[in-house]
């Protein structure tokens, strides 16, 4: 008994229509959702020259009997969708029977299937007619091959420019499902080469290890999260291990990958500072929801979603991902290439030039050791001296750090001026003399337009003329004398910042004042204020990135020397 219905024209109509394949990864996408939708525990893609030879995709899930995989290919066929409700809770990775008409339309493509009770069959269909089928010897499950992709449509072979950029997006597109679902087997190879394989073993980290390799999984924190609507779990990497691209964010729904920029951003705001700006930690996160609140019915290729209930869900994920990284080491160990070229230290040692200027610095502003007296997050270590103005050198059994201070001190001012911009009861006081601040012109009428907003923060001016304001009223926490340029630098960000909230404003003046005031790389500190200035950082919620997410202490552990020279392995 065959399981396929044709579905009636009304609600084949109401399915998101479009493209379903422009591109050989299309193909592949849909494939492997078929093989799992079949329930298959062993999934292979076989690719010949990134697809465009030929793509085979491998099962052992359910199979078809003779009249299904006839049915198969005929448009709005599916065994997945049989009313108008069930468009409303999709389960399925499939829905709309329109994958493998599309792709036959466009290619020649080889079907044998077999459930498992019954003899194999197999169809062939070029162009989108039936030519060929009959009885196939068979194990259970489906094999579809695609060959001659895009022969009949020369425009679209025309767009596919590179095949290494589709082979990418095959890789990635197995690699996440591969994450998504680590209870089902994935190969991966092209031209025999095995590109991806996993074990189906039902190990995440185990998945993650053989995608992003050993050491990235290896730190991996696990998260989760629940709500009335939403169960949520995965993986977070620490925030050191981070990339360009937002590929290595691995999104699914009910099984589903999909590609979603707000809860990419969810994940990346779990991280707060610890992450680079524009920077994306390789993680995981699988989504579980009931169908109903869920409508992928969006766009042809099924890669977007829309949730109800969405900021909620955002917010849990954020906070989740927050929970699973407090705690997590955030000192950046120091990148080093494996060899160090011996022209890179020479000159040091060479004397009577003005390459030695290195080590005399060091020499001449090293103290006796002081130890920190408050490490807090730190571990305990002794200060050695500043190099080049900037770097504090400090050193334990286990390696150097070197901490920027520069970066440093951006933090500390960053979380102190914060706090004093948020506080409700901030202390202001009223000038004796008002100031006036000189402004372009749109500032100014920026400036008088923000009245409300620099009240906020403590701030009252009025506008004395088109690019004048005069400044009657500071926050006591204003160093004397930088008023003007603090204020200007307010109007300036609120100015930038115009669609954010409140919060976010405060956020990005604190940001940019701690920038202004800090002190200044190139300038010589004593082992005092290194002292101070280690314990106020300290103190800080987030002592290890300054406000703009650039590392502050980097750690060259002593392992790392002894293999320089060659003192182990
Ligand atoms: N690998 C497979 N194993 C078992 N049955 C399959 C397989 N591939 C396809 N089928 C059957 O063929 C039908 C049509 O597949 P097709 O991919 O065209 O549509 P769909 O999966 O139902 O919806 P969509 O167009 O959204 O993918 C499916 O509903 C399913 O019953
Ligand atoms: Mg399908």
């Amino acid at each position: 008994m065959g399981k396929i219905i044709r579905l009636d024209p009304h609600l084949a109509n109401m399915i998101a229509a479009g493209e379903v394949v422009e591109r050989i990864g299309n193909v592949v996408k849909e494939l492997v959702e078929n093989a799992l939708d079949a329930g298959a525990k062993n999934i292979g893609v076989s690719l010949r020259e990134s697809g465009l030879a030929s793509i085979r995709v491998t099962d052992d899930g359910s199979g078809m009997d003779q009249a299904d995989a006839v049915l198969a290919f005929e448009r709005h066929a599916t065994s997945k969708l049989k009313t108008e409700r069930d468009l409303f809770r999709i389960a399925t990775l499939g829905f709309r029977g329109e994958a493998l008409p599309s792709i036959a339309a466009v290619a020649t493509v080889e079907l044998v299937t077999s459930t498992g009770s019954a003899e194999g069959f197999r169809v062939v269909s070029k162009e989108g007619r039936l030519v060929e089928s009959g009885l196939a010897a068979a194990a259970r499950g489906t094999t579809v091959t695609v060959t001659k992709l895009f022969h009949n449509t020369p425009a679209r072979l025309k767009f596919i420019r590179s095949t290494q950029a589709e082979l990418a997006f095959i890789v990635e597109l197995v690699d996440k499902y591969a994450i998504t679902r680590p209870d089902v087997a994935f190969t991966l190879e092209n031209d025999g080469r095995t590109l991806s394989r996993t074990s189906g073993r039902n190990d995440p980290i185990e998945v993650l290890a053989a995608v992003y390799g050993l050491a990235a999984a290896r730190d991996m924190k696990a998260f989760s999260g629940r709500d009335r609507d939403y169960r949520m779990s995965g993986f977070a990497a620490s925030p050191l291990v981070n990339r360009a691209s937002k590929a290595y964010v691995t999104v699914s729904v009910n099984g589903r990958v999909i590609k979603s920029l707000r809860v990419v951003q969810a994940i990346v705001d779990g991280y707060g500072q610890t992450l680079p700006h524009g920077r994306y930690p390789i993680s995981a996160i699988d989504i579980t929801t009931d169908p109903s609140l869920l409508d992928v019915n969006v766009h042809p290729t099924k890669l977007e979603v829309r949730f109800s209930e969405e900021a909620t869900l955002l917010r849990l994920i954020e906070t989740s991902v927050r929970k699973a990284l407090s705690g997590t080491p955030l000192i950046q160990p120091a990148v080093l290439p494996e060899q160090v070229e011996p022209s890179l230290i020479q000159p040091a040692f060479a004397f009577g030039t003005g390459a030695d200027r290195g080590v005399d610095e060091l020499r001449e502003t090293a103290e006796p050791y002081v130890a920190a007296p408050q490490n807090g997050p730190f571990p305990a270590f002794d200060y050695l001296g500043q190099y080049a103005g900037t770097y504090l050198i400090f050193q334990n059994a286990d390696g150097l750090y070197l901490v920027d201070q520069h970066a440093a001190a951006e933090r500390i001012r960053y979380e102190r001026y914060r706090k004093a911009m948020g506080s409700p009861a901030m202390a202001t006081y009223t000038l004796l003399v008002p100031i006036e601040i000189g402004l372009s012109r749109s500032a100014g009428i920026a400036a008088s337009a923000m009245e409300d907003e620099l009240r906020t923060v403590g701030v009252e001016v009025i506008r004395s003329a088109a690019d004048t304001i005069v400044a009657t009223r500071v926050p006591a926490w204003f160093p004397r004398g930088l008023e003007a340029e603090y204020i200007e630098t307010m109007v300036e960000t609120i100015q930038n910042e115009k669609t954010l909230s409140t919060a976010d404003i405060r956020d990005a003046l604190a940001k940019s004042l701690s920038c202004k005031r800090s002190i200044k790389a190139n300038r010589y500190i004593n082992a005092t204020e290194v002292a101070t200035l280690l314990a106020d950082l300290a103190r800080c919620e987030n002592p290890f990135t300054c406000p703009h997410g650039r590392p502050i202490v980097v750690k060259i552990a002593l392992r790392e020397i002894e293999k320089w020279f060659k003192r182990v392995l």
